[in-house]
């Protein structure tokens, strides 16, 4: 089974690309998908962009045009959790948008109306796979629980509070619901594995690059050992 591997930012796949035995390049709709064998499994690489319109194409791409079977998202996230520090893991056991908000007709906020899709749920055996390879390697917290995802960086104290405390989120991301979207109506198992890069309160613009590649290093290090016990 060949697996996607998506990442938002050049930083979240550089060392990816640097680690994977490159077999074919193919640009599509200006995303490029690196093709090729890495920690023995069959993988699509790819930098699909910020944000959840960007994060579905590339999902689709994957799905149609490569055949993945599984995706698995890696990059950073904004906190939510008061537990999480910067370089801190959350596995997404399920993720939400939370700027769908359609408040005004009476939907709870994050519920797509007139459908039961609005919670889209990741692989189990994925979530399984990427918690023990994260208590292995990573230095830092692992928690599991709810990605939520919007057209937003977060960057407020209230927002944060709102989003955990009404909607239930660990951390806040670009793209996780959209990748997980997709994938949900494809019937192709995900996960999403995030590594806090901030803590969302409006102070990431002092550190962000610096925790960014930090966050990014520990994201790819779960992955190249959960790839391994897959
Ligand atoms: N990705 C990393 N930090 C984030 C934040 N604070 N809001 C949205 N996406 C993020």
């Amino acid at each position: 089974m060949r697996i996607g591997i998506i990442g938002a930012m050049d930083e979240e796949i550089t060392l990816y690309k640097e680690g994977m035995d490159l077999a074919r390049k193919t640009r599509k709709i200006g995303i490029t998908y690196y093709e090729g064998q890495w920690e023995g499994k069959e993988v699509v690489l790819c930098k699909c962009g910020v944000g959840k319109v960007n994060a579905s194409v590339c999902t689709q791409i994957l799905i149609d045009t490569f055949q993945v079977g599984a995706v698995i998202f890696t990059g950073v996230a904004g906190a939510l959790h008061p537990d999480l520090e910067i370089g801190d893991i959350v596995v997404g056991t399920d993720c939400q948008h939370h700027d769908m908000d359609v408040t005004a007709l009476g939907f709870p906020r994050g519920v797509i109306p007139f459908t039961d899709m609005s919670v889209f749920h990741a692989d189990e055996r994925l979530v399984h796979a990427a918690v023990q390879a994260s208590e292995q390697v990573a230095e830092g917290k692992t928690m599991t629980g709810r990605i939520l995802s919007g057209d937003q960086f977060i960057a407020s104290r209230d927002t944060v509070r709102e989003l955990y405390e009404t909607m239930g989120g660990m951390c806040t991301e670009m793209e996780g619901a959209a990748v997980a979207q997709v994938c949900a109506m494809n019937e192709v198992p995900f996960v999403v594995i995030r590594s806090m890069s901030d803590k969302a309160d409006g102070s990431a613009h002092v550190n962000f690059p610096e925790f960014t590649k930090l966050a990014s290093q520990r994201s790819y290090e779960i992955v190249k050992s959960m790839l391994a016990h897959l």
